[in-house]
């Protein structure tokens, strides 16, 4: 049933004492992520879209544990690459066993390297209810050449993007789906080869916000006007559009001062705007279901008067956290031992309260971009201090690297007020492990 929940956990909704017991525990940099917040953001999700067919995209946060919590919630799986059905089809069994039924299971595939679509096909032998989206012609030649002839789902190009960033507005950008105007003779054709033409797919971009819900509107609308158009060339020719995927984008505030889109409204925008349709409408959301359910825990290492401003140095970088140097993205810090310190102190106790001063707070990457925030006001940080970097939960882990040789952080989750590892901590042994191995195998020289 839907549950009460706000629509945003801010980052000072999260416990500063039991944040910091975690970094203690655990160590850090850690991610944590609360699976109990990502059922939350799927059943909100759910009571807004009450007729949807509801993925998730498997992108934001492929975590075993994230993908068996929504898999047990009802939601399938948007999947971008064969490690990523793989990690879905493994989740679908193992929330099968917690009686979750029905695993829906969607391969996009973007430039598929022939290692993946190899992967796939042979996956979809055994789970042969899986979806394959194309975003290219040739890639159903390619298809057809493995011997699939499965259901097929044909991403197409809309001509108009949205998102917080130009990195991320999918929906015009050339790489992305076959143009809009050439779907009604593909599907035909694939429909004349023998594939199950099931639906037809796109995806506007990422981090969509209420000041963009025209482009969202405009969007969904040439869908709905592209799939009665679909729905009338393959009339007669199997059983017609299954579902129309409108993607996923749904933003989160990250600033303080950013209002949560109003879901409920966005629900009955996109039903308006789809019009009559005889085919389901499928959404696939990443972002929205676990933005907010993580955090990342850092330490601080080096604290510094630097030209304008405290220069202070913590043991995350853009290695655990891309988002900022990527995309110049915000990210909410607070600094957890401050925190715990003031509310020990009385939080009106101004003579034990930390000043507040601009600092720029860095990783420990050789990269001037290597920054998650500059100039900004907080409580001046000390050596050893914990900070946490707030809705962490979406494309944090999955976008880290071993950039400069750093192994990648943990990650733990939080379920009914139980704590458990869901990744340990790399090692430098893991960041060597490949080469060494490379090299044992090798025959010797002599
Ligand atoms: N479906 C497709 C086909 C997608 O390409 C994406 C995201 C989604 C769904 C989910 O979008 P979401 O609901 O999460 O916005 N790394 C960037 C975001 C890249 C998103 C790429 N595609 C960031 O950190 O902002």
């Amino acid at each position: 049933a839907p549950v009460e929940s706000p629509s945003i956990r801010r980052l000072a909704d999260w416990d500063p004492t039991r944040l910091e017991s975690l970094a203690q525990d655990y160590g850090s940099p850690l991610y944590v992520l609360d699976l109990e917040r990502v059922r939350e953001n799927y059943r909100r999700l759910e009571s807004a879209f009450p007729d949807a067919e509801i993925l998730y995209a498997v992108k934001a946060n492929a975590l075993g544990d994230v993908l068996e919590t929504l898999r047990e919630e009802g939601a399938g799986l948007e999947c971008a690459s064969a490690g990523e059905v793989e990690r879905a089809l493994a989740a679908s069994e193992s929330a099968a066993e917690n009686g979750a039924t029905g695993a829906n299971v969607h391969y996009t595939a973007v430039n598929p390297p022939a290692r993946d679509l190899e992967w796939v096909v042979d996956a979809w032998e055994e789970y042969p209810d899986l979806t394959i989206t194309v975003g290219a012609e040739d890639t159903i030649d390619r298809l057809e050449e493995r011997g699939y002839d499965g259901r097929l789902c044909l991403r197409v190009n809309p001509g108009i993007g949205a998102g917080h960033h130009e990195k991320v507005q999918t929906g015009a950008a050339a790489k992305f789906g076959v143009p809009a105007e050439r779907a009604v003779d593909v599907l035909a054709d694939a429909a004349d080869r023998g594939f199950d033409v099931v639906g037809i797919h796109a995806h506007v971009g990422s981090g969509v916000s209420s000041d963009q819900l025209g482009d969202h509107r405009e969007f969904v609308s040439r869908m709905g006007d592209l799939a009665r158009d679909v729905s009338e060339a393959l009339a007669g020719d199997g059983d017609g559009l299954e579902f129309v995927d409108v993607g996923g984008g749904f933003g989160v505030p990250y600033r303080e001062e950013d209002q949560p889109l109003d879901l409920e409204a966005v629900g009955d925008a996109t039903r308006d705007a789809l019009g009559d349709v005889d085919a389901a409408l499928t959404i696939e959301p990443g972002r929205y279901f676990v933005a907010d359910a993580g955090v990342l825990l850092t330490a601080v290492n080096t604290v510094k008067e630097a030209r304008d401003t405290l220069a202070v140095g913590v043991d995350a970088g853009m290695t655990t956290l891309l988002r900022p140097a990527m995309y110049d993205a915000y990210h909410p810090i607070r600094n957890l031992t401050a925190a715990i310190e003031a509310e020990q102190h009385g939080a009106s106790d101004d003579e034990r309260g930390r000043e507040t001063v601009a600092q720029t707070i860095a990783g420990p990457i050789c990269e001037s971009g290597d920054v998650f925030c500059e100039n900004r006001h907080l409580p001046v940080s000390e050596r050893t201090d914990v900070l946490v970097i707030g809705n962490a939960g979406a494309y944090g882990y999955e976008m880290a690297n071993q950039y400069n040789s750093r192994p990648r952080p943990a990650s733990i989750v939080l379920e009914d007020g139980d704590v458990r590892l869901a990744r340990r901590r790399e090692t430098l042994e893991d960041v060597t492990r490949l080469e060494r191995e490379a090299r044992d195998s090798e025959p010797s020289a002599n």
